[in-house]
């Protein structure tokens, strides 16, 4: 396993130390569903940048529906991502063992309220939105695709791939302009993100914006368009990942014992009903 970046280094990490096996984890070659790479076929097929424009453009006004973070996870409950290639399981079950690793390891409340959350954007589900529009990994657009992005020889199937400007290294970007000036597929990240934003901490912020964000935040791509204080975010986005990835378990959390728990976490971050 590649080292796991974690910003509480002297803390013990109960945790992240009884991580073993990681490498059964994410693993596309070998066993994967095979809904898994008919997903990104028509994903790196149809994310285009005027794509991305127009969803950021729809779902940024938040006039969906106005939920409860309970509301929105009660509805998760009965959604399983094709994406995954790890798990069948429950989203309200990754929601909590997400978020029980986190505290386990003696994380700030923030950080397990963005463990718990993470996932939520995929509420896209219930406005009708297609999964290859909702879940897996994310990646820039406007600029060229790397090949670091998982099954990137499906995207010369992409309108973009061929672009004379969208195919360059920088794109549309100014180099070093920084990960929140670059447009990245749409899915469940930005859409949380933009429900979310006014609630959380920065690090939070990014933890739930850029967690599907591979390309970046573990293969190393698109550095010329990262700048000098994404570095540090980045460490954030790198130390929620293995939660979010080696916590998936088919033991069942206890939802009744732990909801009290987590009613109190989202109370204290979030007002009654937010806007989506
Ligand atoms: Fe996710
Ligand atoms: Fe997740």
């Amino acid at each position: 396993m590649s080292e796991i970046l974690h910003p509480q280094s002297n803390s013990p990490s109960p945790f992240l130390d009884q991580i073993e096996n990681a490498e059964k984890y994410r693993n596309y070659e070998a066993e994967a569903r095979p809904c898994v790479q008919e997903l990104y076929r028509l994903n790196h097929a149809s994310q285009t940048l005027d794509f991305v424009l127009s969803k950021k453009a729809e779902y940024g006004r938040l006039d969906k529906a106005e939920m409860s973070i309970w509301e929105a996870m009660d509805y998760l409950t009965n959604l399983v991502d094709d994406s995954d290639p790890d798990i069948d399981l429950p989203q309200i079950d990754h929601a909590l063992q997400t978020a029980e690793a986190i505290r386990m390891d003696g994380h700030p409340r923030w950080f397990q309220l963005a463990g718990f959350i993470h996932d939520l954007g995929k509420v896209l589900c219930m406005f009708d939105e297609p999964q290859w529009a909702v879940v897996g990994d994310t990646y820039p657009v406007g600029c060229a695709f790397s090949d670091r992005i998982v099954y990137h020889e499906l995207f010369q199937a992409n309108p973009d791939y061929s672009h004379p400007v969208y195919s360059t290294p920088n794109g549309i970007y100014d180099a070093h302009c920084g990960l929140d000036n670059v447009h990245i597929s749409w899915g469940h990240d930005e859409y949380l993100y933009l429900v979310t934003r006014d609630y959380l901490p920065r690090e939070a912020q990014w933890m739930i914006r850029y967690h599907s964000c591979y390309p970046v935040h573990r293969e190393g791509a698109y550095t010329h368009l990262l700048s000098d204080g994404d570095a540090e975010l980045l460490k954030w986005v790198r130390a929620f990942n293995p939660y979010d990835l080696y916590s998936k378990s088919e033991v069942r959390p206890d939802i009744n014992e732990l909801k009290p728990y987590y009613e109190d976490l989202v109370a204290e971050f979030f007002p009654e009903k937010l806007k989506w």
